[in-house]
C-alpha cells in the first residue's frame, strides 16, 4: 500500500532564532503537483507556511483557523480565479467577468443578483429534469456492456447542466453552449498555471484561448437573444434575464460573464463528484450494500421524489464522506488585498494564499483515519464550516451547493436502483488536480450490470492508493483479476 497519510498537526514550525516556514523551492512544482506540494508543505510547517522561488512567496494556510481567518474576510483576501483575463474589450475578459473576478461591494450586490435562481424554492422546480436526465443515463447503461464512467458523468452533467441554465426548447444549443464552455475551461486550465510563472511553452497556446472565448461568447449571446425574443422560461438564464431586465444594475457583459463561470463551475465538479463516489461504493461493498437495502426499501419509482432527496440517511452520509475524502475542488486561492498578518508572516498585497480542501479534509485531529472512506463517522461528528468545505465557506460559498447537492441525490439513487457497477479488475485509477480540481483520469471503467444485490471489490492499480485507503480485495477476487 502507496498511500501516504498525513501526519497529525505538527507544531508551527518556527525555529528559535525567528526563521519563519518557509520552504525554497520552484512554484510551478507545486502547479505542476499540488497534492504532494500541499503534503509536503503540511508535513513540514504545519498550518500556515510559504513556498518561495527568487523573490516571489505563494503562502499555503491549512486547518480551520487559518482558512476562516482568509475565507472569511473578504475585504483583505480578494479572489481572483482566472488567471487570464485577457485584453480589455476582448470576449476573454467578458466572459471571465463573472463572480470569480468580482470582489467588495459588487461582488456583494451581483451575488445577490445570481443567487435567485439557486434559493431552495427556485430549485424544487429542476426536479423533475435531474430526474428524467438519469433515468435516461440508466437506460444508456445496458447490463453486460463496459463503461468508463468517468466519461459518461462528464457526458451526463454537460446535458444536465446545459437544460437546467439554458432550458429544454432549445437543446442542440443549449449542448452547443456546453460543449464550448468545456473546451475554454479546458483551456483555461492547461494556460492557467503557466501565468504564475509565464511559461513561454504555454503561452502559444493564448491565440487559442482568446478564440475560444469569442466562440463562446457569441454562442451564449445568441441564446440571449433567442431567450429576450419572447422565449422566456424557467431555466436559470431566463430567471437572470428577468432579473436583468427589471434591476437593470447588471451590464450585458457581466451576465454573459456570470452565465459562462455557472457552466463552468458547475459541469465537471458535480461530474467528478458522481465519478469518485460510484468509485467508492463499487470498492466498499458493505456500504453499497447498506445503501441498496435503503434504496430499495425507500425508493417506490425509479427516482427520489422531491421530498425523499434529503430523507435518504445512509446516501447523505455517503455523499458527505465521498466529498470529504476526495473533494471535487481540491484547494482554491486568494489575493491579499493589503497589507495583512497571517500567522507570523507579514503578508504583502498582490500575494497569493492558497487554502486546501483536500488537506484540511484529511488532518487525522479533524477526522480520524482520514485516509479511509467512512460514511459511518458522520453519525457523531458535526464538523465547523472551515473544516469541512467541499463547497468553500464564508461569503464565496459555492451559490450552486444546494442544487449540486440534489441533483447528486437524485442521479446517484436512480443509477443504483437497478444497476450494479463494479470496478473493471486490474484497471489503473488515478487521481490528478488540474487547475484546483481533482480529476478523475479517464476512463475508470466499470462493469454494468442488472443490480441482483450481489456487490464485490476489484483489485484496482494506480495513484488512487496514495489518495484514499481502500480495503483489501479478497484473494479470490485477484485471482480472478489475474
Ligand atoms: C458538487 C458540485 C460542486 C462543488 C464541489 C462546488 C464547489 C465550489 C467551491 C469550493 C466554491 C468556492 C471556491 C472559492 O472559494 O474559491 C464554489 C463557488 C461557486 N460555485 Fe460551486 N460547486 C459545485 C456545484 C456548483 C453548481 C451546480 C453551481 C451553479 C450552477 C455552482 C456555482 C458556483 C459559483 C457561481 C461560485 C462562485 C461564488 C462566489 O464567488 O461568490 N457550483 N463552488
Amino acid at each position: 500500500m502507496s498511500h501516504s497519510p498525513l501526519p497529525s498537526s505538527p507544531a508551527l514550525r518556527i525555529a528559535d532564532d525567528g526563521h519563519l516556514p518557509v520552504t525554497h523551492g520552484r512554484i510551478m512544482d507545486f502547479a505542476a503537483d499540488p497534492i504532494a506540494g500541499m503534503r509536503r508543505m503540511w508535513a513540514w510547517h504545519g498550518e500556515v507556511s510559504a513556498l518561495q522561488e527568487a523573490t516571489q512567496r505563494i503562502y499555503f494556510v491549512f486547518g480551520p483557523e487559518y482558512t476562516r481567518q482568509v475565507l472569511s474576510d473578504s475585504q483583505r483576501f480578494h479572489s481572483s480565479f482566472f488567471a487570464i483575463r485577457g485584453p480589455r474589450k476582448s470576449a476573454q475578459r467578458r466572459v471571465t467577468s463573472g463572480l470569480l473576478t468580482m470582489n467588495g461591494d459588487q461582488h456583494k450586490e451581483q451575488r445577490r443578483f445570481v443567487m435567485g435562481p439557486f434559493q431552495k424554492r427556485a430549485i424544487a422546480a429542476y426536479h423533475d429534469h435531474v430526474a428524467g436526465h438519469s433515468q435516461d443515463l440508466v437506460r444508456s447503461w445496458q447490463p453486460g456492456t463496459t463503461r468508463d464512467v468517468a466519461a459518461d458523468m462528464t457526458h451526463y452533467m454537460l446535458r444536465l447542466t446545459s437544460s437546467i441554465l439554458f432550458g429544454l426548447d432549445q437543446p442542440e444549443l443549449a449542448y452547443n453552449i456546453g460543449e464550448l464552455t468545456e473546451k475554454w475551461v479546458a483551456l483555461n486550465h492547461r494556460i492557467g498555471p503557466a501565468a504564475l510563472t509565464s511559461d513561454p511553452g504555454l503561452v502559444a497556446e493564448y491565440d487559442l484561448l482568446l478564440q475560444s472565448a469569442e466562440d463562446l461568447e457569441k454562442a451564449v449571446l445568441e441564446m440571449i437573444r433567442l431567450r429576450r425574443g419572447g422565449h422566456l422560461g424557467h431555466d436559470v438564464l431566463s430567471l437572470l434575464i428577468r432579473a436583468h431586465d427589471e434591476m437593470g444594475n447588471v451590464s450585458d457583459d457581466q451576465l454573459i460573464g456570470h452565465i459562462v463561470l455557472l457552466f463552468g463551475a458547475a459541469h465537471l465538479t458535480s461530474a467528478h463528484t458522481l465519478t469518485w463516489t460510484l468509485f467508492l461504493l463499487a470498492q466498499h461493498p458493505e456500504i453499497m450494500r447498506q445503501l441498496n437495502d435503503e434504496l430499495q426499501s425507500s425508493l417506490v419509482g425509479s427516482s427520489p421524489t422531491h421530498e425523499q432527496v434529503d430523507a435518504l440517511p445512509v446516501l447523505d452520509r455517503v455523499m458527505k464522506e465521498s466529498m470529504r475524502v476526495l473533494p471535487a475542488s481540491a484547494y482554491s486561492q486568494r489575493i491579499a488585498a493589503e497589507p495583512v498578518q497571517l500567522g507570523p508572516f507579514e503578508v504583502s498585497p498582490t500575494s497569493v494564499i492558497v487554502f486546501s480542501q483536500f488537506i484540511t479534509h484529511h488532518m487525522p485531529e479533524l477526522f480520524p483515519q482520514p485516509e479511509k472512506f467512512l460514511p459511518e463517522r458522520w453519525e457523531t461528528i458535526s464538523p465547523s464550516p472551515y473544516a469541512y468545505l467541499p463547497f468553500g465557506a464564508g461569503p464565496r460559498m459555492c451559490i450552486g451547493a444546494a442544487l449540486g447537492m440534489m441533483q447528486l441525490k437524485i442521479s446517484l439513487p436512480t443509477f443504483l436502483k437497478t444497476r450494479k457497477v463494479t470496478v473493471v479488475p486490474g484497471s489503473e485509477i488515478n487521481g490528478r488536480v488540474i487547475s484546483t480540481m481533482l480529476f478523475p483520469t479517464d476512463p475508470v471503467p466499470m462493469l454494468i450490470e442488472e443490480n441482483d444485490g450481489r456487490f464485490e471489490a476489484s483489485h484496482v492499480t494506480g495513484n488512487i492508493h496514495s489518495l484514499v485507503d481502500l480495503p483489501a480485495v479478497a484473494p479470490q477476487i485477484l485471482r480472478r483479476a489475474a
